[in-house]
């Protein structure tokens, strides 16, 4: 008989019932509850302020149903032709690949540096000498926030486009450079949840509304385009939020800041705890987790994949779950993996080796935070 999980990997935090009535109460009264409605438009204006108050350049939004079709109209956006290599690391959540593949491309899946465990413009232009590259998909791995400024610089000097694929990166990602695009995920466990959704945001404003007309099916809405209101414009899909996802994001952020402020203090205290544990260089952190304004979850990168496979033995046999995040890692992904160029990704490799996804939610108990540290304390004894 297997063991019953008593701690769990996260436990979402969404806005109480309470917190969603009043929004519920407009959606009703306006008997709007889809194409663009009021909250929506909220949601969009507010989050567009919030962005705004990071870049001193003019930024422009569109809400979308999730993040992945967002990267995927984000790519269809860029009109590149048919079979276009995308750039992307071999570290990510398989959302990253497949929005590739669904728009029409070809991944590149390239290295990541092994102290950020992000694709950074270094490890791109390493790739570049390796494979033709048409664009750019790097993604903010669990939330560590990309340097805008090194990729626009990168931008610059390539001219490839680059989409940032920042699903987990909310209130740590910023647009704050002179160009970028960049794409989030309001998913249930990520740090703005509206249960489902995500957004664009860039300083391309006609990117953005290539986007939002690709999200309504490709129809144009725009009454300055050269079409006519209600043309198809576009070969588009169903892409748009609801009011009902809109009033749980709007919810979401009434009260993110003082989320905000509990998940890092507690991410920042149990890593302290697991670090008072562990002998020294036998665990390390991803490189910028400290600069992630909302983490929601946990990884610890042990020596090798024997450390961390008795880590996980260990912690199955005492209830608490694990997760190997991001892994397999693409490339050893067969049904992604046979549909894209495979560059050698030994920062990667190593990094996926000896990673383990261990339990974090803000409410997570005292009696639970002693029992992770004391298996991680008697995995590396
Ligand atoms: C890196 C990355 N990209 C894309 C996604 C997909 O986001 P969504 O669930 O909003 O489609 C995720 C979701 O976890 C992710 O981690």
């Amino acid at each position: 008989m297997s063991t019953p999980i008593s701690i769990p990997l996260l436990v979402p935090e969404l806005p109480s019932p309470q917190a969603l009535l009043p929004y519920l109460e407009r959606m009703h009264a306006a008997q709007h509850y889809s194409n663009f409605g009021p909250l929506v438009k909220e949601l969009e204006q507010r989050l567009l302020e919030r962005f705004a108050s990071h870049s001193s350049e003019p930024l422009a939004l569109c809400t979308v149903s999730s993040a992945t079709l967002g990267l995927e109209l984000a790519l269809a956006a860029l009109n590149l032709p048919p079979r276009s290599r995308v750039l992307i690391p071999s570290l990510t959540f398989v959302a990253t690949a497949t929005a590739v593949l669904r728009a029409g491309h070809i991944p590149v899946l390239g290295d990541v540096d092994g102290d950020s465990w992000l694709l950074t413009p270094a490890t791109a232009r390493a790739a570049a000498t390796e494979a033709d590259i048409d664009a750019v998909l790097p993604v903010a791995a669990f939330g560590v926030p990309h340097d805008m400024g090194a990729w626009h610089a990168f931008h610059e000097e390539t001219d490839l486009p680059v989409v940032v694929d920042a699903a987990a990166g909310y209130g740590s990602q910023w647009l704050d450079a002179v160009s970028g695009t960049a794409v989030f995920s309001m998913h249930a466990t990520k740090s703005l949840p509206a249960g489902e959704g995500g957004f664009v945001i860039s300083r391309d404003p006609a990117l953005v509304s290539k986007i939002q007309q690709l999200s309504n099916f490709g129809i144009n809405l725009n009454p300055g385009a050269s079409l006519p209101v209600g043309v198809l414009g576009s070969v588009g899909t169903n892409a748009k939020m609801s009011e009902y996802h809109a009033a749980v994001g709007l919810a979401a952020l009434d009260c993110w800041a003082e989320g905000a402020d509990r998940r890092r203090d507690r991410h920042a205290a149990l890593r302290t705890r697991l670090q008072a544990v562990a002998p020294p260089g036998t665990i390390r952190w991803q490189a910028g987790i400290g600069a992630v304004a909302a983490p929601t979850l946990l990884c610890i990168r042990l020596l090798d994949s024997r450390q961390r496979d008795r880590l996980e033995r260990i912690c199955a046999a005492r209830g608490i779950a694990t997760r190997r995040w991001y892994q397999p890692l693409m490339a050893r992904m067969l049904t992604v993996a046979s549909h894209c160029v495979c560059l050698p990704t030994p920062e990667a490799t190593s990094i996926a080796y000896g990673m383990c996804g261990v339990p974090f939610f803000p409410g997570m108990t005292d009696v639970q935070q002693d029992a992770l540290v004391s298996a991680l304390e008697d995995a590396l004894a």
